[in-house]
């Protein structure tokens, strides 16, 4: 078996190289001994938005693009989705092992006792319009929890990581429902500690004057489910985001912040708003030829959303298990009239050679904003969604960076274009 190197001959200088080969990269500071003389400053990789760049070794999720593989510590989605619960699988992606009956209740007890928000919070969120995106107060007040709990910057501190880890992953569902309360003019309904992560969640949104919230079962579990997809996904443009703010060693809330703020993108999380405002653009299944042909066309902006993956280059297994919740939550609320046009979309893309030649296939974005609209919420409140799941994977992501010995202040090198050295030109002696 020939040896893990490459051998690299530079045909500049006629040199060769042994680079080892570890884990199936070479690691790209290797390349800076080759060069053409002494002052030369040695090769660099270059690879704009890392399409083939490791950028850290990690534990939490494995996913194999080509074969539609997704598991959290090894444990396949389709398992975890079938048989756990969203915080279960919180402990899992936070603590590497699925927790015993007594350190699941202590994590639920944990969690749920770290609901509430500072008063002051309420007030800080009221300042926004009326209107505004629930993802931008989101993400704003996310950044401003920093200011609440000023310990947070003892990163190197496990005790105190921890505890902000937890609150997070707490407050994240309260500040959501807050924000869709302001958006909506309703008071804000603090969290119940009687109830389920999910069914505190539930209620904090729907919950009117002192009646009792009772949300339903099918309805509690399919979106219980529905975070246990969205938990975690490796190393995803916000995670990159947060594992990036997060090596200048500011505090978990202001790293988190900046997770939030990419997976407002309509390219990443924002995809699932977005499928329904495509869905809606087509409005009739008549119509899907029509669209298909426009996308085809590369017409500017027009992308199947809710399709494609810089990874999964076959059926992305998260838009299978949510094709299936889709099923159980119809039953209960009626079918999403936009489900035929989603699913005649899908049956020609995945038919058409335009899609199967790149390898486009529904992700976890092109159903899952099917089901938030027929449980009632509104398209801009659907990427919240997707946040507050995600906040597990950051804070587990964010942790293995902190405690990741080969890991320090993220500093990408560039490959200058731009002029070359010249002088100051006095005002007076500019032209045109
Ligand atoms: C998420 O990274 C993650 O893990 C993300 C995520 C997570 O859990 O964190 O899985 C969540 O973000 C899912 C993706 C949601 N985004 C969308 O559904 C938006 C629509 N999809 C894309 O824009 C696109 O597919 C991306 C952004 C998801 C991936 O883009 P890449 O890997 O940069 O691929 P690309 O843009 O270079 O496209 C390759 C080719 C291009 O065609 P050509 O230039 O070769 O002719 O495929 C085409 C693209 O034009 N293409 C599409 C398309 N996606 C890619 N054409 C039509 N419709 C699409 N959706």
């Amino acid at each position: 078996m020939p040896k893990d190197s490459l051998t690299i001959t530079d045909n500049r200088t006629g040199k060769t190289y042994e680079i080892p080969i570890e884990n199936g990269c070479i690691r790209t500071d290797a390349l800076r001994q080759i060069k053409v003389d002494e002052k030369d400053f040695g090769l660099m990789g270059y690879d704009p938005a890392f399409l083939n760049t490791a950028n850290t070794k990690s534990a939490i999720t494995f996913i194999d693009g080509d074969r539609g593989i997704l598991e959290y510590r090894g444990y396949p989605i389709e398992q975890l989705a079938e048989k756990s619960t969203f915080l279960e699988v919180a402990y899992l992606l936070l603590n590497g092992e699925l927790p015993t009956k007594e350190e699941l209740d202590e994590f639920t007890h944990t969690i749920t006792h770290h609901t509430y928000v500072h008063e002051n919070v309420k007030r800080f969120m009221e300042g926004f319009r009326y209107d505004a995106h629930p993802m931008s107060m989101v993400a704003s007040t996310v950044a401003a929890l920093s200011a609440f709990y000023p310990e947070a910057k003892n990163i190197k501190d496990a005790k105190i990581r921890r505890i902000q880890m937890m609150r997070l992953i707490a407050k994240m569902p309260t500040i959501a429902a807050f924000a869709y309360r302001h958006s909506v003019g309703q008071p804000y309904v603090y969290p119940d500690n009687e109830l389920s992560y999910v069914g505190n969640f539930l209620a904090m949104l729907k919950k009117i004057g002192t009646n009792t919230y009772k949300p339903h079962p099918v309805l509690e579990r399919a979106l219980d489910v529905l975070f246990i997809l969205h938990a975690d996904h490796e190393q995803n443009c916000s995670t990159t985001s947060v594992r990036t703010v997060g090596s200048s060693q500011v505090d978990p809330y202001s790293a988190v912040s900046a997770g939030v703020d990419a997976l407002y993108g309509p390219l990443h999380g924002g995809a699932n708003e977005a499928v329904l405002r495509m869905l809606r653009e087509i409005g009739h299944v008549s119509k899907v030829p029509e669209f298909i042909a426009k996308v085809k066309s590369g017409e500017a902006g027009s992308r199947l959303m809710g399709f494609g993956h810089r990874v999964y280059k076959s059926y992305d297994p998260r838009a299978k298990v949510i094709k299936r919740i889709a099923d159980e939550v119809f039953e209960v609320t009626g079918k999403n009239p936009l489900l035929d046009i989603a699913l005649e979309l899908e049956r020609i893309a995945l038919s058409d050679d335009y899609f199967v030649k790149r390898k486009l296939y529904p992700n976890v974005d092109f159903y899952s904003g099917l089901i938030y609209e027929a449980m009632g919420f509104s398209a801009d409140f659907f990427t919240v969604l997707f946040a507050i799941p995600r906040t597990v994977g950051w804070v587990a992501q964010w942790e293995e960076m902190v405690l990741d010995p080969e890991q320090k202040i993220a500093r990408p090198r560039q490959i200058y274009i731009g002029p070359k050295r010249r002088d100051f030109v006095p005002l007076e002696q500019r032209k045109k």
